[in-house]
């Protein structure tokens, strides 16, 4: 079995007043059998560490060295010593904001596991290649390039975040999440192994609001969801964390 996880990326949004917000989250979050994360921005990862009670505190990049001259960069093993234990690679909009490749994000990922950090990485279609029918041959291509071979159930999570999805309140059809979680999820036995395979977690993200969690929850190979504009405030997350507890039933 899977546990499932509902995942808040704060993205660059949040000050240390935000922390009341995490504080009702962690009030809730231990009620059910979903594990719980947040992503909070660096600067808040320590003092979210402290609040957090049940609910997992992640990074939302790190760099792909461990350590030098890399000035503003934060490495693997500070967010792990601020008190992370997930960190997010691969955003689409680190990978638009940044230039960074599958290459790139592959190294972040051994970086990161080798800090002990679980790593949640995210692929995903932009509008022109989903309109081009090539969601699938994209996702493919950023599943072998950004995974490395070391992956497991317990290290590597997987967000499939179309990025015509992401802040704009549209959402693919469930039977679309479905084809393209299920095909994530037949990439990943093929490559690993259909232990490794069958355990790695597969997220959901792009516009999860608590209108539309149930039905995606519900959705073949789901196994929670990336949230982001609804993961700022405990009353637009706490019902996403509520349905994914139901989902269990
Ligand atoms: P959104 O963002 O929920 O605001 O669409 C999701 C994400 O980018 O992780």
């Amino acid at each position: 079995m899977r546990t499932k996880l509902a995942a808040g990326n704060w993205k660059m949004n949040g000050t240390r007043a935000s922390l009341e917000q995490l504080e009702r989250i962690a009030a809730v979050a231990g009620n059910g059998p979903s594990e719980v994360l947040i992503c909070p921005p660096a600067t808040l990862i320590h003092a979210a560490a402290e609040v957090a009670g049940p609910v997992g505190i992640g990074g939302q990049d790190c760099h792909a060295a461990g350590s030098g001259a890399h000035t503003g960069d934060i490495s693997a093993e500070m967010l792990k010593d601020a008190g992370a234990s997930y960190v997010i690679l691969g955003h689409s909009e680190r990978r638009a904001d940044h230039g960074e490749s599958d290459a790139l994000v592959r190294t972040k990922c051994r970086m990161a596991w080798s800090a002990g950090l679980k790593a949640v990485v995210c692929v995903g279609e932009t509008l022109e290649q989903y309109e081009h029918s090539n969601t699938l041959d994209i996702i493919g291509g950023q599943l072998a390039g950004s995974i490395p071979d070391e992956a497991t159930g317990h290290n590597l999570v997987v967000a499939y975040e179309p990025v015509w999805a992401i802040g704009t309140g549209k959402v693919p059809t469930v039977n679309e999440i479905g084809d393209v979680h299920d095909f994530i999820r037949a990439r990943l036995e093929r490559r690993f192994g259909a232990g490794v395979g069958r355990s790695v977690r597969l997220l959901y993200g792009g516009s999860v609001k608590a209108s539309n969690a149930t039905e995606i929850f519900h959705t073949s190979n789901v196994d929670g969801a990336l949230v982001g504009g609804a993961s700022l405030k405990a009353d637009d997350f706490v019902p996403i964390i509520e349905a994914l507890n139901a989902s269990n039933d």
